[in-house]
């Protein structure tokens, strides 16, 4: 007889075995329906609650309304016994303790704790590691306040104008994503040549400042970016937790040779290089000073680091009163999904209705969508931190799971989404849920911002309507009637017009963007991410899954300036290979 696997048994679970008959069940009632069946407005004569009040929690300045999704009340109570199954509360509780939750790099899993305002101890080792964090976070404010104040002078005695953060992956996105979302001015070219606005001292983006983020291999990213600099005027922020990534060095290398050649000397790279890695030793052979090492540390995952000093591009940029405000914002959401009853816990609601779509209606893929200009990176940076984390097939325990585990997550902005892939959610088949997320206040109150804020509000309602109730054939066949059709032109349109609707959406209305809610936004998603990798009994703090690119990688490079017949590699690789020498040549 073949020993029961963790995998098996979460299926063959009574739990898991309830929701798949509730599934056979209500699997294809229409949203409409349920909405009709349970009234959104509160009865004054009963106690009955409304389907929206019912489905939706506030937490940190986030509200989420999940009413539009394909649920009732049964599949809520259902998944929250599922997750009680997979004990998700115990788990959580490891992980804030400081347990090696990360079994195959035998590693705790402490993110949580660069944010956190607790002052008990935290042992990793034995060790208490709450000192070491307000070490760093005061030598990251000392430099960052150093930068923007002016007091750090270059190797010239001017000022640092231009700050580059190299980097790639978790040392690239969430630092990228932040500085974006907070800095005033939005574009590219706000990001990375024009002044900002002027703002009060120690917060805000700095008037003198510009930054640029610099992440890919290919020459046109950094090349573009030191074309804009002068060599006595930048620091250069090289961000890798190891120290050893090949995109990451390559560039900070790039970025060195060019310091020197624009007339810095050796002695000069103390003044304009820094560093936030856990490999100190790396960064010294590099020629980085001690004294530019922030560091952190190993219970820290990259797609989890920006609240380590992978945030150091972020409180130069933005100031050390912002990236403090961040930090809290991701606290009080720690908080919450520590102390919340799973019923009002908003990562656990979002990550179990996930688990619904995922392995109950199979729908292996989840859109985010954010009507914000300024959150326009957040889909990658999502990317990163629930594929990395989840992408998996293999559980903790080693064995082949038997069931879907972390979707494709994609995504675009609003509303430049809705003119391209929209058509696909609406109309194509089957269905792909996602999450809608706006701010509600506007950026500013003047009437213009107001003016553009109302049409992005309104076309994010619309689609979330739309994709719930669709437009049936009566619905359709009256448009037509109206738009002045008849007979067989109409009936020859009508199949075209048709929305079938019931596509699952959850609503997150942020109050405003700003650093406590964009850190609450985040460390929900990364709890979000964590429940599902319980249930899923995964490690969702590794990411073996990378290595093998890169290690071929390294062993393909010296092919393509060799001259030795490549047997050892399949044909086409072969081919390819022989096609690059000589383009390379
Ligand atoms: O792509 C794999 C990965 O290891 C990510 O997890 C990480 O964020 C990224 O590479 C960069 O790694 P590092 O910060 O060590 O340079």
């Amino acid at each position: 007889m073949t020993a029961l696997t963790q995998s098996t048994v979460l299926t063959q679970s009574k739990e898991w075995q309830a929701l798949k008959a509730h599934y056979d069940q209500i699997g294809q009632q229409h949203m409409r329906d349920q909405f009709n069946d349970e009234p959104v407005e509160k009865e004054a004569d009963d106690d009955k609650t409304g389907r929206v009040e019912y489905f939706s929690v506030r937490e940190g300045g986030l509200f989420l309304d999940y009413s539009k999704n394909r649920i009732t009340r049964q599949t809520m109570t259902l998944l929250f016994d599922l997750a009680r199954y997979a004990k998700v509360e115990s788990w959580r509780d490891r992980m804030f303790g400081g347990d090696k939750i990360n079994v195959t790099e035998d590693r705790a899993v402490l993110h949580t704790a660069l944010r956190s305002k607790e002052t008990e101890p935290l042992r990793v080792d034995s060790r208490d590691v709450r000192p070491e964090i307000s070490r760093v976070r005061t030598r990251i404010r000392e430099f960052a306040n150093a930068i923007r104040s002016g007091t750090w002078r270059g190797a010239n005695d001017d000022r640092i104008t231009d700050v580059v953060n190299i980097g790639i992956g978790g040392s690239d996105l969430g630092p990228r994503l932040v500085t974006e979302a907070l800095s005033q001015g939005v574009s590219a070219g706000a990001l990375s040549g024009e002044r900002q606005e002027p703002t009060p001292a120690g917060d805000g983006p700095h008037q003198d400042l510009r930054w640029h983020f610099v992440s890919n291999a290919d020459s046109a990213d950094i090349s573009s970016t030191l074309a804009k600099l002068s060599w006595d005027r930048t620091l250069f922020v090289i961000c890798s937790k190891t120290f050893t990534t090949q995109e990451t060095m390559l560039n900070a290398n790039t970025a060195k040779a060019w310091f020197l050649e624009q007339g810095g000397s050796q002695a000069d790279v103390a003044l304009h290089f820094a560093a936030a890695t856990t490999n100190k030793e790396a960064a010294g052979e590099f020629g980085i000073d001690p004294d530019n090492m922030f560091e952190f540390w190993d219970w820290v995952g990259g797609r989890y680091s920006l609240w380590s000093a992978v945030g150091l591009t972020i409180a130069i940029a933005l100031g050390t009163d912002k990236f403090d405000r961040l930090l809290d914002g991701a606290a009080a959401m720690d908080d919450h999904f520590q102390r919340a009853p799973l019923e009002q816990n908003m990562p656990v609601i979002m990550a179990m209705l996930g688990i619904w779509y995922n392995n109950f209606f199979n729908i292996h893929s989840h859109a985010i969508i954010p009507y914000s200009h300024k959150l326009t990176r957040f889909p990658a940076f999502l990317q990163q931190c629930d594929m990395e984390s989840n992408g998996k097939s293999v559980d903790r325990d080693g064995n082949q799971v038997s069931y879907a585990t972390g979707p494709v997550i994609w995504g675009g902005t609003g509303i430049d989404c809705q003119h391209s892939f929209f058509q696909r959610l609406h109309q194509g088949t089957g269905f792909i849920p996602a999450d809608f997320i706006a701010m509600l206040a506007p950026d500013a109150p003047d009437t213009l911002t107001k003016r553009h804020h109302a049409v992005l509000l309104a076309n994010f309602i619309a689609q979330t309507e739309a994709l719930m109730t669709g437009r049936d054939e009566a619905g359709a066949r009256r448009e037509l009637a109206n738009a002045g059709l008849s007979g067989s032109a109409l009936e020859a349109l009508l199949p075209h017009k048709i929305f079938p609707g019931n596509r699952p959406t959850n609503t997150l209305l942020v109050d405003r963007l700003d650093p406590e809610t964009l850190g609450a936004l985040l460390a929900l998603y990364e709890h979000k991410i964590f429940v599902q990798g319980i249930i899923w009994n995964l490690n969702s703090f590794d990411q073996w899954g990378v290595e093998l690119g890169k290690e071929l990688a390294r062993s393909v490079l010296p092919d393509l300036s060799g001259s030795a017949p490549q047997t050892r590699r399949d044909g086409s690789s072969r081919a390819l290979i022989n096609q690059i020498r000589d383009a390379l040549r």
